[in-house]
């Protein structure tokens, strides 16, 4: 079996790749993917929102990326409240990683050769980033096959596609040939407001994106929140709501894409 590996990424902050990551793992672990997240970003948002506190002295994805006496990822991943899903959680002295890795020879490449050897057959490695193109997100864009872009629907998310697109061209061309952009997913979509419908409308017709955008718009729902609140997947924690909703529904596009059939049993 073939895993799929895909990082989240969009440098922009605050369009919801967290969410995303938490939310598209959570829903295909309910249509029976064994799904592992890898939290690469040191806010650690994805841990924390999945109710994960790693014990005092537990390795982290910080320390798989040791160069000197580097953890075994199979030592550092966790399983969640949810069958299926597992994490590899972030800590906050990953943050210091682009200071600690500076002079290392190879440093983008720790993340794949630390992940080369996972303990069980993932049917997909989601990958959250942190919003800048650091050290960090380069790891991830060495080690992944597919980029999954959310693109809040306002302005200044839309303008800000076109570096990231450039950014993924650039790592095509040097670090990564295999990698490329699987989808645009767009967020925060509200059909009330002519800005969110304006941007979704210039997603779809560009000729750079259109063929990428998902059919699911991720809708602006308070839930969302509400679930991160309470350290819950909102998949799991209001199954009827707008959130939960549309991120099934993008994770049977996105099964789709891959060619695979979504299980029923759900
Ligand atoms: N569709 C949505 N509707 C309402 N709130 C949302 C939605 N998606 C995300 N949020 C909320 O918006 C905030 C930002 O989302 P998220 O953390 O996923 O963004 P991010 O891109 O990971 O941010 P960062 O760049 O800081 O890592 C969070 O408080 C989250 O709960
Ligand atoms: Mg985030």
């Amino acid at each position: 079996m073939k895993t799929r590996t895909i990082a989240v990424a969009n440098e922009k902050g605050g369009v919801g790749k967290t969410v995303t990551v938490i939310n598209l793992g959570a829903a295909l672990s309910l249509k029976q993917q064994k799904v592992l997240l890898v939290d690469m970003d040191p806010q650690a948002n994805a841990t924390k929102g999945l109710g994960v506190e790693p014990e005092e002295g537990a390795p982290t994805v910080y320390d798989i990326l040791d160069r000197e006496s580097p953890a075994k990822a199979a030592e550092a991943i966790v399983q969640t409240a949810w069958q299926g899903l597992d994490l590899l959680p972030s800590h906050v002295d990953l943050s210091g990683s682009e200071v600690e890795l500076a002079d290392v020879v190879g440093r983008e490449n720790l993340l794949k050769e630390a992940l080369a050897d996972l303990p069980e057959e993932y049917d997909f490695v989601l990958l959250d980033t942190p919003p800048s193109l650091s050290l960090l997100t380069v790891n991830v864009f060495t080690y992944a096959r597919h980029v999954l872009v959310p693109c809040q629907t306002h302005p200044y998310a839309y303008a800000a596609l076109e570096e990231l697109f450039d950014t993924i061209s650039a790592v095509k061309e040097t670090i990564n040939p295999d990698i490329s952009i699987l989808g645009i997913v767009p967020t925060f979509y509200d059909s009330r407001t002519r800005v969110s419908q304006r941007i979704l409308d210039q997603l779809k017709t560009d000729e750079n994106y259109r063929d990428l955008v998902f059919r699911t718009a991720v809708r602006a729902n308070t839930t969302i929140a509400e679930s991160a609140d309470v350290c819950r997947p909102v998949v799991f924690y209001r199954k009827g709501s707008f959130g939960s909703v549309d991120y099934r529904n993008l994770a049977d596009e996105l099964l789709e894409k891959f060619g695979i059939l979504a299980d029923s049993t759900e």
